[in-house]
């Protein structure tokens, strides 16, 4: 089945033409814009397409994401209504971000910033350390990263909250949470925040200062879902006055962030460039795989999102 390759950000072909090359037998991968058979190509890969992408492929029937969030796919104007659009799921992936979280859960909790201020100032001075089981963290979205994450702290002794847009079932030790006044429910009893929510309507702007002044003062973000889901001035405000005490942010509004911002020398971010974690190149090759036949079999395919709720 042909396959159209498009980014207007990345060399998708670069990074991931290993992985394509071995499932040629099955997926031939041309890379965007398609100039000769345009009309055969029937999926795609794509993050970050152009705005006109999709207008070339008029037997487009779906559309795969190389991410967990396909925020990106979904926004695209040309994007036709009716073609599927399939995001990885990857457990590696969710495992590789537990173990982000979790540095900087404990980056918070052990204050680290502090002792590298300190070797900085060759300052030898030992700290009151506080046992994770006082360090309370809450996770907003429960999905496949989410649960994952939630684990890992549990089994480090932290209290973890987690909240979703339905109700679920929780893992043991975890505490869940839905709806708006979950979110605050939950909020009033958390110090460390961490946000792995896909953007949504709903989801946008979330990050405001209501929801920061609801949290426990002195309190830490790790930012790991989407930038537009932070309200930049809200944040600040919250550093500034010391309702939060610091951040970790993973992903901005404006990537890459602009050398100019004031993200880069604030003295309470820890920042890294949308870097908390990949999926294998293994686990895109399988969604193609799977996305292909699945289309044959004039299937639904596997990890389509639902695009009536975006996610
Ligand atoms: P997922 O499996 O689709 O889970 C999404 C979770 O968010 C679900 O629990 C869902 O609730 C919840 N949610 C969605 N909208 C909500 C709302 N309005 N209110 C409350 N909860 C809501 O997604 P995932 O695979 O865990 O990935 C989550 C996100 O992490 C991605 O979309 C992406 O933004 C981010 N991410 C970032 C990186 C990075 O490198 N920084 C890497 C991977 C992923 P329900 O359970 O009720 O549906
Ligand atoms: C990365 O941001 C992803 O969505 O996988």
């Amino acid at each position: 089945m042909r396959c159209a390759v498009i980014s207007r950000k990345f060399d998708l072909r670069a990074y991931y033409g290993k992985a394509l090359a071995q499932i040629a037998d099955r997926i031939e991968s041309v890379d965007h814009p398609v100039t000769d058979g345009a009309e055969a190509v029937r999926i795609a890969l794509a993050w970050h397409p152009h705005a006109d992408a999709f207008e070339r492929y008029p037997n487009l029937k779906a559309v795969c994401t190389i991410g967990a969030g396909a925020d990106n796919v979904l926004a695209c104007p040309s994007l036709p209504s009716d073609v599927h659009v399939v995001r990885v799921v990857d457990p590696g992936q969710a495992q590789m971000m537990a173990g982000f979280v979790t540095w900087h859960v404990i980056w918070h909790q052990r204050k680290f910033a502090t002792f590298m201020q300190h070797q900085r100032d060759r300052i030898w001075q030992r700290l009151e350390q506080r046992p994770a089981s006082t360090v309370p963290v809450a996770i907003l979205g429960y999905g496949k990263i989410g649960e994952r994450v939630a684990t890992h702290l549990t089994g480090l002794g932290f209290p973890v909250k987690a909240w979703s847009r339905t109700p679920k079932p929780m893992a043991p030790d975890v505490q869940g949470f839905h709806g708006r006044d979950g979110l605050f429910a939950m909020l009033a009893e958390t110090e460390v925040l961490v946000n792995l929510l896909p953007l949504t309507p709903e989801t946008r702007g979330l990050l405001n200062r209501d929801v920061f002044a609801a949290m426990k003062p002195g309190g830490y973000l790790i930012q790991t879902g989407r930038g537009e889901q932070m309200v930049e001035a809200d944040f600040l405000s919250a550093l500034e006055s010391g309702q939060l005490s610091g951040a970790s942010l993973d992903v901005f509004a404006v990537e890459p962030l602009p050398t100019d911002h004031v993200f880069w020398h604030h003295p309470k971010i820890v920042m890294t460039p949308h870097d908390a974690c990949d999926v294998s190149f293994a686990a895109v090759a399988d969604t193609l795989v799977a996305t292909a036949a699945a289309i044959e079999a004039g299937q639904r395919p596997p990890h389509a999102v639902d695009r009536s709720r975006g996610y």
